[in-house]
């Protein structure tokens, strides 16, 4: 009776809890999809670019080493050094920036966050929609709120490139109880940024790429391991079927 219960435990634990642990992450609005695919070179390298020119100033990425990133994105030593490194810092360093603690807690209020492995514990799609989801906000002292992180204190760092957007609101006041309720309707552009909607898409599409594939270097292999591995099998399966036939073809 013991076994039975503990045995139903684990079960209704594993089939209703783990879908409530998933909702618990992705709640605080509706998150866009990122559409991320590490093993998109191209897009990898761009998202290297975008992350050591827009994002390295405040954020670190100390789990994370130049020569590492060389050897992945299939750069040389010598592109790396040329297009990724500002700081002085040699090919065998971790990213590092150059924002002082002390200065950030003065300015922010707070420290950035390292982002070796943000992809991971919110998720690409949650960094892919916190990145498009700046609004303006006058009571904000950024100027700026956020969708996603409501009162938080990253400057709106992209606004060059996607412009600046107000929240617009299907607002419905209700007299009698004096209050307003305001439901999210979408983004309107107010002042155009350099990128189109679309291109500004795929310059966050790509950085987040880039953290994605930081969060986790070894799932470029993991990925390509894992085909060659169903493909061994595959081919092993046909040899063994036919074998299996041709050995059972005279016992009837
Ligand atoms: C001017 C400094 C600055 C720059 C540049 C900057 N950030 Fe931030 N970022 C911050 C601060 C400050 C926070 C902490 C915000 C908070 O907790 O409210 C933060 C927080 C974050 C978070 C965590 C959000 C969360 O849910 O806790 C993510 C993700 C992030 N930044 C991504 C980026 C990316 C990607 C870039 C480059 C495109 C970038 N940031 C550039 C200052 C910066």
């Amino acid at each position: 009776m013991h076994i039975k219960n503990t045995a139903l435990a684990i079960v209704s634990i594993v089939a209703f809890g783990l879908p409530a642990i998933g909702a618990a992450a992705s709640a605080g609005g509706h998150l866009q999809p990122a559409n991320t695919d590490v093993a998109n070179t191209a897009s990898l390298q761009r998202g290297a670019r975008n992350f050591m020119n827009y994002c390295s100033g405040c954020h670190s990425a100390r789990y994370v080493r130049y020569s590492r990133l060389a050897a992945d994105l299939g750069l040389t030593e010598a592109q790396v050094i040329e297009n990724l490194m500002f700081s002085g810092d040699r090919i065998h360093d971790t990213i590092q920036t150059s924002l002082r603690p002390e200065d950030a807690a003065r300015w922010f209020g707070t420290t950035p966050p390292d982002l070796t492995l943000i992809a991971r514990s919110r998720g690409t799609d949650y960094v892919y929609t916190f990145l498009k989801s700046f609004y303006l906000d006058p009571k904000r002292p950024t100027g700026v709120n956020n969708l996603v992180l409501p009162g938080t204190s990253m400057p709106h760092v992209l606004w060059e490139l996607q412009g600046y957007q107000a929240a617009v609101y299907d607002g419905q006041s209700d007299a009698a109880n004096e209050t307003v309720h305001k439901q999210f309707k979408g983004f309107e552009l107010v002042q155009p940024g350099l990128l189109s909607a679309d291109e500004y898409d795929r310059f966050v599409r790509d950085t987040v790429t880039f953290l994605d594939y930081i969060g986790e270097p070894m799932q470029l292999k993991r990925v390509s391991l894992g085909f060659q591995v169903l493909g061994f099998l595959f081919v092993f399966f046909l040899l063994a079927f036919l074998l299996k036939k041709e050995y059972w073809k005279d016992v009837k």
